[in-house]
């Protein structure tokens, strides 16, 4: 009964492990969740109000299918003022939320047996979404002792003549690794040479700490650009997932495509949302700041903790809000009969033996690491930790 299509790809495992951590948390048990991807704080007041006073004053209705003309004119502000790209209307797009950016992208761009080149660990639903575009996700691995980077020779060795797009993230999810401006343009060199796509996903763009300093591929010339598509959105840096409000800006042809199919599926972003998110663009900043220096904390207390774990190795993330921790070394270990062969039976033992939740290494290609979202307080980080600590020192004994 089921399409090809659909059987050809897994749920979000990142939204399965949250799923079944609620569960858990319904049925009395009390778990500690490393495994969601969103912040936990509140969006910021002075956003929520200008909802309010968007519904009070009926702007319920079908709007533009890309987006409000104030919203599109804030987020060609924000990539202006902020990235120094300019776009005009025609050139940026609104959607619900960056995933449905991303599959309207790829809906427009790729057809069957053209390449997708996606470094690993990738995002989770980078593969799913090229899979269903009919196209072919051609995963790169990178390592560790590399900080995750991909290097312009192996995107180099990896591209084909059926290669359409590569999909860059920085900061990244999972590993928290941010892209030098010298290192993208040294990607962009070879994307340049053989004539291929780029999707930059800057979700995490506001997320970045100790001196980094964010760079968009498509800023390394204007050559570059013409071939980028720029995906961000408010959901992480304003703490606005459940509003699902994503943009894009990127060239007019494959805009105006991405749009055509939103407007054959979903039509306009929520009318309520799109408001909201203008206010979140043009309105004060501060709340980033505050939201980043409480992940700036955690991020070095979770990071210190994991790498005091025994055989546990963690690079320090520059960006977003994750650690992608190498436990290989408890793989092989036995425990009531059963050998712990991998991320996802590590994962689903200290889930019910620590009742802790984490996201298994696999979901993101990358099987000997272990996921670790410290969008949650201080305290539950130094609690999940703990157990953490005891069911590792039960199955060494
Ligand atoms: C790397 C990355 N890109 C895109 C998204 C999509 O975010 P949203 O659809 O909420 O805008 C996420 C969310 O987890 C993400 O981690």
């Amino acid at each position: 009964m089921l399409s090809e299509r659909v059987r050809a790809i897994k749920p979000s495992p990142t939204l399965a492990m949250n799923a079944k951590a609620v569960a858990m948390r319904r049925a009395g048990v009390d778990v500690i969740s490393f495994g969601v991807g969103e912040p936990d704080f509140e969006t910021p007041q002075h956003i929520r109000q200008e909802a309010v006073r968007a519904m009070e004053e009926g702007f319920t209705r079908y709007t533009a299918v890309g987006g409000i003309p104030e919203l599109k004119d804030a987020i060609i502000e924000k990539f202006k003022t902020d990235n120094g790209l300019e776009f005009d209307r025609d050139s940026v797009m609104v959607s619900c939320g960056g995933k449905h950016v991303l599959y309207n992208l790829a809906q427009a761009i790729l057809d069957p047996g053209d390449e997708v080149i996606i470094p690993a660990p990738y995002w989770v639903s980078y593969p799913p979404i090229a899979v269903l575009a009919g196209a072919e996700p051609v995963i790169v691995p990178t390592e560790a002792r590399d900080d995750f980077k991909l290097s312009p020779e192996a995107l180099e060795q990896a591209i084909t003549p059926r290669t359409k797009l590569l999909v860059l993230n920085s900061p990244s999810n999972p590993t928290g690794v941010v892209y030098t401006q010298s290192e993208l343009e040294a990607l962009a060199e070879v994307v340049l040479r053989h004539d291929i796509f780029v999707v930059s996903d800057e979700i995490y763009e506001k997320l970045i700490f100790d001196d980094q300093v964010f760079f968009s591929i498509a800023q390394v010339s204007d050559a570059l650009k013409a071939r980028t598509f720029v995906v961000n959105g408010v959901s992480k840096t304003y703490a606005m997932t459940g509003w699902r409000i994503g943009y894009v800006g990127g060239p007019k042809e494959v805009i105006a495509a991405m749009t055509k199919i939103q407007s054959q599926s979903t039509s306009n972003p929520n009318s309520v949302a799109q408001r909201a998110a203008i206010a979140a663009l043009n309105g004060p900043q501060d709340s980033v700041l505050e939201m980043k220096r409480a992940f700036d904390e955690r991020r070095s207390v979770l990071v210190d903790r994991l790498n005091a774990l025994d055989g546990v190795v963690c690079n320090r993330p520059q960006g977003a809000f994750y650690a992608f921790a190498d436990f290989s070394h408890y793989y092989r270990k036995e425990k009531d009969g059963h050998t712990l062969d991998g991320s996802t039976a590590l994962c689903e033992y200290l889930l019910t033996q620590a009742r802790v939740a984490l996201v298994p290494g696999i979901a993101f290609g990358a099987d000997n690491f272990i996921r670790f979202s410290y969008a949650t307080s201080l305290e539950t980080i130094a609690q999940g930790l703990d157990r953490i600590t005891e069911a590792l020192e039960a199955l060494s004994s």
